[in-house]
């Protein structure tokens, strides 16, 4: 008889049924693919970053394919958290997913609105970016410093009501596990990372910029070692769960980032190619576990020997 793993994660006071998470950016608000990747499969479901009020994004083109990954310059469209709550987030939630909203804030005040707009919600989770490349103001200036971060973190922590957080945190810092260190002492109940790396690509004959912004952030396969490694360098420091992102496209690239001392996965630029990946990546743990002879991936979690 072959023994059924278990795939459950701990994620703060969260229990996930695997470690397999939707990133923001590429699951919309978690129902659109539900034809491809039901989103309660999956551990959690992050949507799309949210706003206080509806963004229109930055101009098109807004993707370029590059070498091993793809650039995205999205400039946070959304319609605002106030219609993700009344529309968007019912039926996710009556389709059973466990949910983490993600928010993006100018300022550490904005970061306390949102989270408090979100407290009596029904989200499971919020995730705090303090990373995205693509916008002026907020994002980047908050992650690549960790007394800002602490500062949107205990603007959240404040307002949340008790609600649990993660922190998203940039790999343009030159300590991420400082900053990492910040968000867990201002109350984050994890901090997920990397998001993207500011890159930009050319079209040599038109002598023009690919994205209409001119930078975008990277994400896919070419990143994942950067990822690895700040994540292996935050979960030896941390208390708190981390959670990887960054290229991860298949089961053993999961389990690599378990590995070095990720809790959970993000599945990111994959899902744009093949929505049905997270499921692909579940079902490949499953069976690696059974071919490991592995009960649990608290087995896996942090057993470098480095
Ligand atoms: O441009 C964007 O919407 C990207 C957001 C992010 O990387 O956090």
């Amino acid at each position: 008889m072959t023994m059924e793993p278990n795939l459950a994660v701990r994620l703060g006071p969260l229990t996930l049924k695997n470690p397999v998470i939707s990133a923001s950016g590429v699951f919309g608000y978690g129902l659109e693919l539900k034809r491809f990747c039901p989103p309660e499969a999956l551990g959690l479901v992050i949507t799309k970053g949210l706003s206080l009020t509806p963004r229109p994004g930055n101009e098109t083109p807004r993707l370029a394919e590059s070498c091993g990954g793809i650039l995205n310059a999205i400039g946070l469209e959304n319609m605002g958290v106030e219609a993700f709550i009344e529309k968007a987030l019912p039926p996710l939630k009556a389709a059973g997913a466990l949910v983490a909203a993600n928010i993006l804030g100018n300022s550490a005040e904005e970061y306390g609105l949102l989270a408090s707009r979100l407290a009596h919600s029904d989200v499971d989770m919020l995730e705090v970016n303090v990373s995205c490349p693509n916008v002026r103001a907020g994002g980047l200036a908050f992650g690549s410093n960790p007394a800002l971060t602490a500062e949107a973190a205990q603007a959240v922590f404040e307002n949340a009501g008790g609600k649990p957080f993660m922190v998203k945190l940039t790999p343009l810092t030159s300590d991420i596990a400082a900053v990492a260190l910040a968000a867990e002492k201002a109350g984050a109940a994890a901090v997920s990372l990397i998001n993207s790396i500011p890159a930009m690509a050319v079209d040599l004959e038109r002598r023009r910029p690919k994205l209409a912004n001119v930078v975008g952030g990277l994400s896919g396969p070419a990143i994942k070692p950067v990822a690895l490694r700040q994540v292996w360098q935050c979960a030896r420091v941390l208390k708190i769960p981390v959670v990887g992102v960054g290229g991860i496209s298949s089961a053993r690239d999961a389990l690599e980032f378990i590995l070095v001392g990720a809790a959970a996965v993000e599945v990111g630029a994959a899902v744009l190619l093949d929505p049905r990946t997270p499921l692909t990546i579940i079902n490949d743990i499953r069976n690696w576990m059974i071919q490991e002879k592995m009960s649990d991936l608290d087995e896996l979690r942090g057993a470098l020997k480095a």
